[in-house]
Formats: structure tokens, C-alpha cells, sequence
């Protein structure tokens, strides 16, 4: 298992200006034949770049399609090495390896195995946020947008045992009406909303909707008008007739709600303390310089042993079958 730091600062790497960095990304793509595979909560300049924008489904989905002979991940490490057990043959770059995630750091392979143990009966589901080692024990894996879709094709008597998120866990146990076994995992991000400020906040916009996604916590979700993925929240804001939204998830995607709906007003929720927690710093290691540094160098790269791909691809297959 890997365990990362959580990242602090980004240092200055080139002397290139930002336009210089954004056309050799463009000509670096043609030259390398790369596809660009961003997530929503990308620095808006990496957004502007992407072949593909999604959320984690939508770019496991874009990953297995695509005939590019290089994937570059902006997103997190989870997400990269899931287009890398989708795609052993293609060359796989992540802009910084040590952009994690707290809900795989929280969630060893060795110790979630032994917890698994203890419930023989039961399957095991893992949220794609989860690390190779944790999908190579797993059943099968989902994502915030597939997760009800795949719970309810199971039969009603299969036992569950959920992981890593429990916040997820419990809003799918909710929906669903099943009894899952929960591993005690969290997002450091979706956990720091604060639900007094939050409370605050909709007094002031009285007319605004709280839509949430559903790692935050029960509180949060319990007075949300709409929860849904980084996609089903950006869907909901196009199709309903509201004019504000407090939007509880990380800020990067409000720059695609913006350009999908410009005279609709998006206030981003407010973490605990006067800090910017709510913006995930795992996600904000990747820089554009980094971004240009990575295709340049072809480094950092997803390498992985392929017995362990192999055993992590099967519930990943099962979920795109399942999806
Ligand atoms: P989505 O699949 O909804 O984009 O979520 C990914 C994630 O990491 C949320 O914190
Ligand atoms: Fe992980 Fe949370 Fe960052 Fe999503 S927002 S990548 S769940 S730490």
C-alpha cells in the first residue's frame, strides 16, 4: 500500500508563461497521440484543456474506449490507476503521484481484507476511491453515480459489506433499505462542511437549493434538496428551474456549472474554519506546469504488477457491465 503526504505548496517549475504552457500541452497531446482526462475538480485551466471532463465513471468509461496511445490523468492517483487496469498496454501519466486520496489512504488493503473475514457471508463492494490492492479483493466497484444502480440489481438476501466512505455508505443504506456493513472511511474534504454555517447560509439565500454530494455527512445530506455525483449535480442544475444553488461539494466543479447555466448564481458551501478545506488539496497538486512537465518528461507514470491488475480489473469490469 502506498500511504501519501497530504500535499502543501506548489512551487514555481519553469520559466514558461501560461500561454506557453498551455499550447505545448496542445502540441505535446498531438505529438504523443494522448487523450487528456480531466476531473471536474481540476484548477479551471486544466478544465479548458481536457479531451474529456467527467466524473470518476464517466472517465473510467472515456479510459476503456479510447484508442489514444497515451492517457494523461488529471485527476487523482486512484483514477489514473484505473485507466491503467483498464489500459496495461497504453503509458499511463498522472501529473503528481502523490496526488491521493484520504478515503484510499484511510483504507489499507491488509486490515479492509482482514475486516472482510469476519463476514463470510458477505460481498464486497468498494467505492472506485479506493486503491488497486483494495479493488484486487473486492466484488465489484462503484462510483457516487452508479452506486444505487448496482446495489439494487443484487438480490435482497446478499449481505454487503460497503468501503471505504462511510458517509456514501450510509446515504446508499438509506436509499436502498439495505443493512450494510460499513468500513469507517471519510473524504477530508466533503467531512469539513459545516452544517451551522451551511444552516446560515440558506437563511440568507432563502430562494437557493443545497445540493450536496453524497460523501458529506448525514447532516448535511438530511436538509440537501438534491445529492447526486459531480455529474448528476452539474445534470440537475441544467434541468431545474432555480435560479441560486449552494453547492456542497469541491469548488472546481462550479466552473462547469457557470458555463452550462452563466445567469444562474452558485455559492460554494463553507468549510468549518476560515480556511479553503473545502477544496481538495489532493486534486490541487496538479498544476499546469506539472500537467506540460509530465507529458514532456513521460513521467510520473501508473506502473502496477500484473497480477495485480488482473485481479483488480474483474469488479471493475462487473461495474462498467453493471453501469
Ligand atoms: P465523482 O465520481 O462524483 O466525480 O466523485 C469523485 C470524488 O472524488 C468526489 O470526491
Ligand atoms: Fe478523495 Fe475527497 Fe479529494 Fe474526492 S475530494 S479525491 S474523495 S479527498
Amino acid at each position: 500500500m502506498q500511504i501519501f503526504d497530504i500535499p502543501v505548496v506548489n512551487e514555481k517549475l519553469t520559466n514558461l508563461t501560461k500561454e506557453e504552457l498551455v499550447s505545448e500541452v496542445i502540441r505535446l497531446k498531438k505529438e504523443l497521440n494522448a487523450v487528456l482526462l480531466v476531473h471536474y475538480y481540476q484548477e479551471s485551466e486544466i478544465q479548458e484543456l481536457a479531451d474529456y471532463i467527467g466524473d470518476s465513471l464517466q472517465l473510467a468509461q472515456a479510459a476503456e474506449k479510447t484508442d489514444a496511445d497515451v492517457i494523461v490523468f488529471a485527476g487523482v492517483h486512484f483514477m489514473a490507476e484505473t485507466a491503467k487496469i483498464l489500459n496495461p498496454e497504453k503509458l499511463v501519466l498522472l501529473p503528481d503521484l502523490k496526488a491521493g486520496c484520504s478515503l484510499a489512504e484511510g483504507c489499507p488493503a491488509e486490515l479492509l481484507e482482514k475486516f472482510k473475514n469476519k463476514y463470510p457471508q458477505h460481498i464486497l463492494i468498494s467505492y472506485i476511491n479506493c486503491t488497486a490492492g483494495v479493488k484486487a479483493i473486492s466484488d465489484i466497484i462503484c462510483t457516487s453515480s452508479n452506486a444505487l444502480k448496482i446495489i439494487n440489481q443484487l438480490p435482497n438476501e446478499q449481505k454487503i459489506i460497503f468501503a471505504p466512505d462511510k458517509n456514501l455508505g450510509k446515504y446508499l443504506i438509506k436509499m436502498t433499505g439495505r443493512d450494510m456493513v460499513l468500513w469507517q472511511g471519510s473524504c477530508i474534504v466533503h467531512e469539513t462542511f459545516s452544517f451551522k454555517k451551511l444552516t446560515r447560509l440558506k437563511l440568507e439565500h432563502p430562494d437557493a437549493k443545497i445540493i450536496a454530494h453524497p460523501e458529506c455527512e448525514e447532516n448535511v445530506l438530511d436538509i440537501s434538496d438534491f445529492i447526486g455525483s459531480t455529474s448528476a449535480l452539474l445534470k440537475f442544475i441544467g434541468e431545474d428551474s432555480s435560479k441560486e444553488y449552494i453547492v456542497v461539494t469541491e469548488p472546481g466543479i462550479i466552473n462547469q456549472m457557470i458555463k452550462k447555466q452563466p445567469e444562474k448564481i452558485f455559492i460554494s458551501a463553507p468549510p468549518e474554519s476560515a480556511c479553503s478545506c473545502n477544496e481538495c488539496p489532493y486534486m490541487k497538486l496538479n498544476t499546469l506546469e506539472k500537467l506540460y512537465l509530465c507529458m514532456k518528461d513521460k513521467n510520473p507514470r501508473i506502473e502496477m504488477e500484473e497480477s495485480l491488475r488482473k485481479k483488480a480489473l474483474i469488479p471493475i469490469k462487473k461495474m462498467l457491465e453493471m453501469s
